[in-house]
C-alpha cells in the first residue's frame, strides 16, 4: 500500500490553548502520516508537547512576503517555520471565499513556503453550483493550473515524510455539511486530477476533505486513489480523529 496521509485542520478552534494540547496530546504517530494545523497561535506550545513524527502546519502564511516586513497582522512562512511547522494550507475554500483569495495570491503563498521551506496542502474544490452543472473537471484544472510554473521544485520522489506538495480535494459543498460524494465520485475526481498534474509534470499525493469521520473513512481508506484525508470537524473529536488515523494505517 502506498504512504497514506491524514491530516487535521482545526480551523479557529478551540478556544483555548488548554485544549489545544490536548487534542495535540493525545496523537500518537501511526502506519499514516499524521497532520495538524492548529491555530497560529497554539503553534508554539503545540510544537513543545507533539510526538515526534507527526506534522505541523499552519492554516494560513501570508502572500505579502516571504519573511518580514511592514503588513500588520500578517504572518510569514519564515515565521511559521522558525516556529518549527513543516507545512501550511494553502487555498483552503474558507480563505478563497471570505478573504478573496485569487490565484495570483495562492501563487505568491505557494512559492513563499516554498522559500521558505515549508511543504504546502494546496486545497482545491468546486462549489455546489459547479458540481450541478456538471463543471467539476473545468474548475480544477484550472485550480490546478497555478501549479504549472512549480513543477521543477516539485521532486518525482522524496524521502522526506512530508512531500513538498500535496493535493487536498475538497468539494465546497461537503466541508462541515455532513455531504460527501459517493466513492465513485471521488476517484472519478482524483483520477482526473492526477492525469491532471502528470501533463504538468507534477506528482503529488491526493487527499480527500469534506466531512470526513469515523463512519465513512475505511471505505475512503480502502480506495487505492485516494491518499488520505483532510479533516476539519472530526479533527477535533480525540477519538473519530483516532478512528480516522487507524482507518488510513
Ligand atoms: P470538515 O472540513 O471535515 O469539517 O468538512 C474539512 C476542511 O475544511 O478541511
Amino acid at each position: 500500500m502506498s504512504q497514506k496521509y491524514v491530516i487535521g485542520n482545526y480551523k479557529l478552534n478551540p478556544a483555548t490553548q488548554q485544549d489545544a494540547l490536548t487534542l495535540a496530546q493525545n496523537l500518537t504517530p501511526s502506519a499514516c502520516v499524521v497532520g495538524i494545523a492548529p491555530s497560529i497561535l497554539h503553534l508554539s506550545a503545540i510544537k513543545s508537547v507533539l510526538a515526534d513524527g507527526i506534522a505541523l502546519g499552519a492554516q494560513d502564511i501570508t502572500h505579502k512576503s516571504a519573511d518580514v516586513g511592514a503588513f500588520t497582522g500578517d504572518v510569514s512562512a519564515t515565521q511559521v517555520k522558525d516556529m518549527g511547522a513543516n507545512f501550511t494550507l494553502v487555498g483552503h475554500s474558507e480563505r478563497r471565499q471570505y478573504h478573496g483569495e485569487t490565484d495570483e495570491i495562492l501563487s505568491q503563498k505557494i512559492a513563499h513556503a516554498f522559500h521558505a521551506g515549508l511543504s504546502v496542502v494546496f486545497c482545491i474544490g468546486e462549489t455546489k453550483d459547479d458540481y450541478d452543472q456538471k463543471r467539476t473537471q473545468q474548475v480544477l484544472s484550472a485550480q490546478l493550473e497555478l501549479l504549472a510554473p512549480f513543477a521543477k521544485q516539485i521532486p518525482l520522489d522524496t524521502d522526506q515524510t512530508l512531500p513538498k506538495l500535496i493535493i487536498a480535494y475538497e468539494p465546497v459543498w461537503a466541508i462541515g455539511t455532513g455531504l460527501t460524494p459517493t466513492l465513485a465520485e471521488i476517484e472519478c475526481v482524483h483520477n482526473f486530477i492526477s492525469e491532471t498534474l502528470s501533463t504538468l509534470q507534477i506528482f503529488a499525493p491526493i487527499l480527500y476533505g469534506g466531512s470526513v469521520n469515523d463512519q465513512n473513512a475505511t471505505s475512503f481508506a480502502q480506495s487505492p486513489l485516494i491518499d488520505g484525508a483532510l479533516v476539519g470537524g472530526a479533527s477535533l473529536k480525540t477519538d473519530s480523529f483516532a478512528a480516522i488515523i487507524t482507518a488510513f494505517s
